[in-house]
């Protein structure tokens, strides 16, 4: 499969767009956002990792054409995806000059992402918005949908928009710079969305995982476009997650209950606790829909392969299901989960609270 110079359209009718998968595409991107700054200004919005490797270069491009660019750069990490950060980038986005036509270019993370949607769907009531993601995680994930927004201290993404971006250019090209973990973090979205709607992807992650830990840009665009392509569709189907938007949750019930059990620090990367999700939402399909086996086996050597935690049981702490409880997506006394009655046939279950601690006693066992 040729999935370098593919392209994806988000069918979301006159907000369609294109997400562009490209590996080393640079002269294209400055066309592209070249043509976007249609009054000849542009914001570009990265973080100081991201800004070093390469969009301090992009943003000296872009002035080399002649557009008038505000570089704004934050500290890396989850820890900044805050108001104060946005607050600081409408500061400087007004001190350099902006109007109504100027797009703001999102290049790194899904930190960045988030921030600089959130800035773009805000400053002037509204930006044109593109995204250069530059993470495995950014590329399949973050970067489509139209989801944006901040951390504040009662919670993550708790205060956001919905805006969506003029396209997507998910290059490859970048993502030779990242840490393995990092890279492992963001196939374990990769695996969701196999398990999701397409278990061939599930099988081709587990056949080139050691070239997608490398890093190697080809087997990640083989692996990444795919995984897009699922999300594009569920997307499309449901953009303010109304309903069919909510399976992109597989894995993220636990997940998300491991991930604030461990603290949101470097113990376990959102991606391991997606992994240790994963594998508990498959056992407790097996258990309460009659996942086939082989199904259960294909999703974890998927896992495995890539190198994601195994452990999971290990996770089934009264703190975490306590967490799980208190979870966004507790409906009346449900917690709503989403199993698998087979690869690629997701289903919302209802499970209630009173039976959790017991179903997690008996597949902890
Ligand atoms: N909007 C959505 O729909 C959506 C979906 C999933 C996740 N998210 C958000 O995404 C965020 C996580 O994104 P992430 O995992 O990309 O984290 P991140 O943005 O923090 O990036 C991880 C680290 O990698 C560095 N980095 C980025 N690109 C690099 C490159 N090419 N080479 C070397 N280093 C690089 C960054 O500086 C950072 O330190 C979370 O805040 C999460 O809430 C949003
Ligand atoms: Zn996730």
């Amino acid at each position: 499969m040729g999935a370098v110079n593919e392209t994806i359209t988000v069918e979301l009718g006159d907000r369609a767009y294109p997400v562009w998968f490209r590996d080393g595409a640079t002269s294209e991107l400055i066309e592209r956002a070249t043509a976007l700054a249609t009054t000849g200004r542009a914001l570009v919005v990265t973080d100081e990792t991201v800004a070093a490797l390469y969009a301090g270069p992009f943003a000296e491009a872009l002035r080399a054409r002649g557009a008038r660019v505000g570089l704004l750069v934050m500290a890396p990490g989850e820890a900044h995806k805050t108001l104060e950060t946005v607050q600081g980038f409408y500061e400087a986005a007004l001190a350099t000059g902006v109007d109504r036509a100027t797009p703001v270019i999102a290049m790194g993370g899904g930190v960045v992402g988030d921030v600089a949607g959130f800035l773009a769907a805000t400053l002037l009531r509204g930006l044109p918005f593109a995204q250069v993601p530059t993470t495995v995680l950014a590329q399949v994930d973050s970067s489509v949908g139209g989801k944006t927004g901040v951390n504040v201290p009662a919670g993550k993404n708790l205060v956001g928009a919905f805006h969506q971006p003029a396209w997507v250019m998910a290059d490859a090209g970048y993502l030779g710079t990242l840490p393995e973990r990092q890279i492992q973090s963001g196939l374990a979205e990769v695996i969701k969305h196999g398990a999701l709607a397409d278990p061939a992807l599930l099988r081709r992650v587990a056949r080139t995982a050691p070239a997608l830990r490398r890093g190697d840009a080809t087997a990640l665009a083989q692996v990444i476009a795919p995984a897009v392509a699922v999300k594009a569709r569920i997307v499309a189907a449901d953009e303010r997650e109304q309903g069919e938007r909510a399976v992109l949750n597989l894995g993220h019930t636990l997940g998300h209950a491991i991930e604030a059990a461990a603290g949101f620090d470097d113990a376990v990367t959102h991606g391991e606790a997606v992994a240790l999700g994963l594998r508990f939402a498959a056992h407790l399909s097996r258990a309460r829909l009659g996942l086939p086996a082989d199904d259960v086996a294909a999703l974890e050597g998927a896992l495995d392969a890539v190198g994601l935690p195994r452990d999971w049981r290990r996770w089934l702490t009264p703190d975490v299901i306590a967490r799980v409880a208190r979870d966004k997506k507790v409906r009346g006394d449900c917690v709503q989960f989403v199993l698998l009655a087979g690869l690629g046939r997701p289903r919302l279950e209802p499970i209630p609270l009173s039976e959790l601690s017991a179903a997690a006693a008996a597949l902890a066992a």
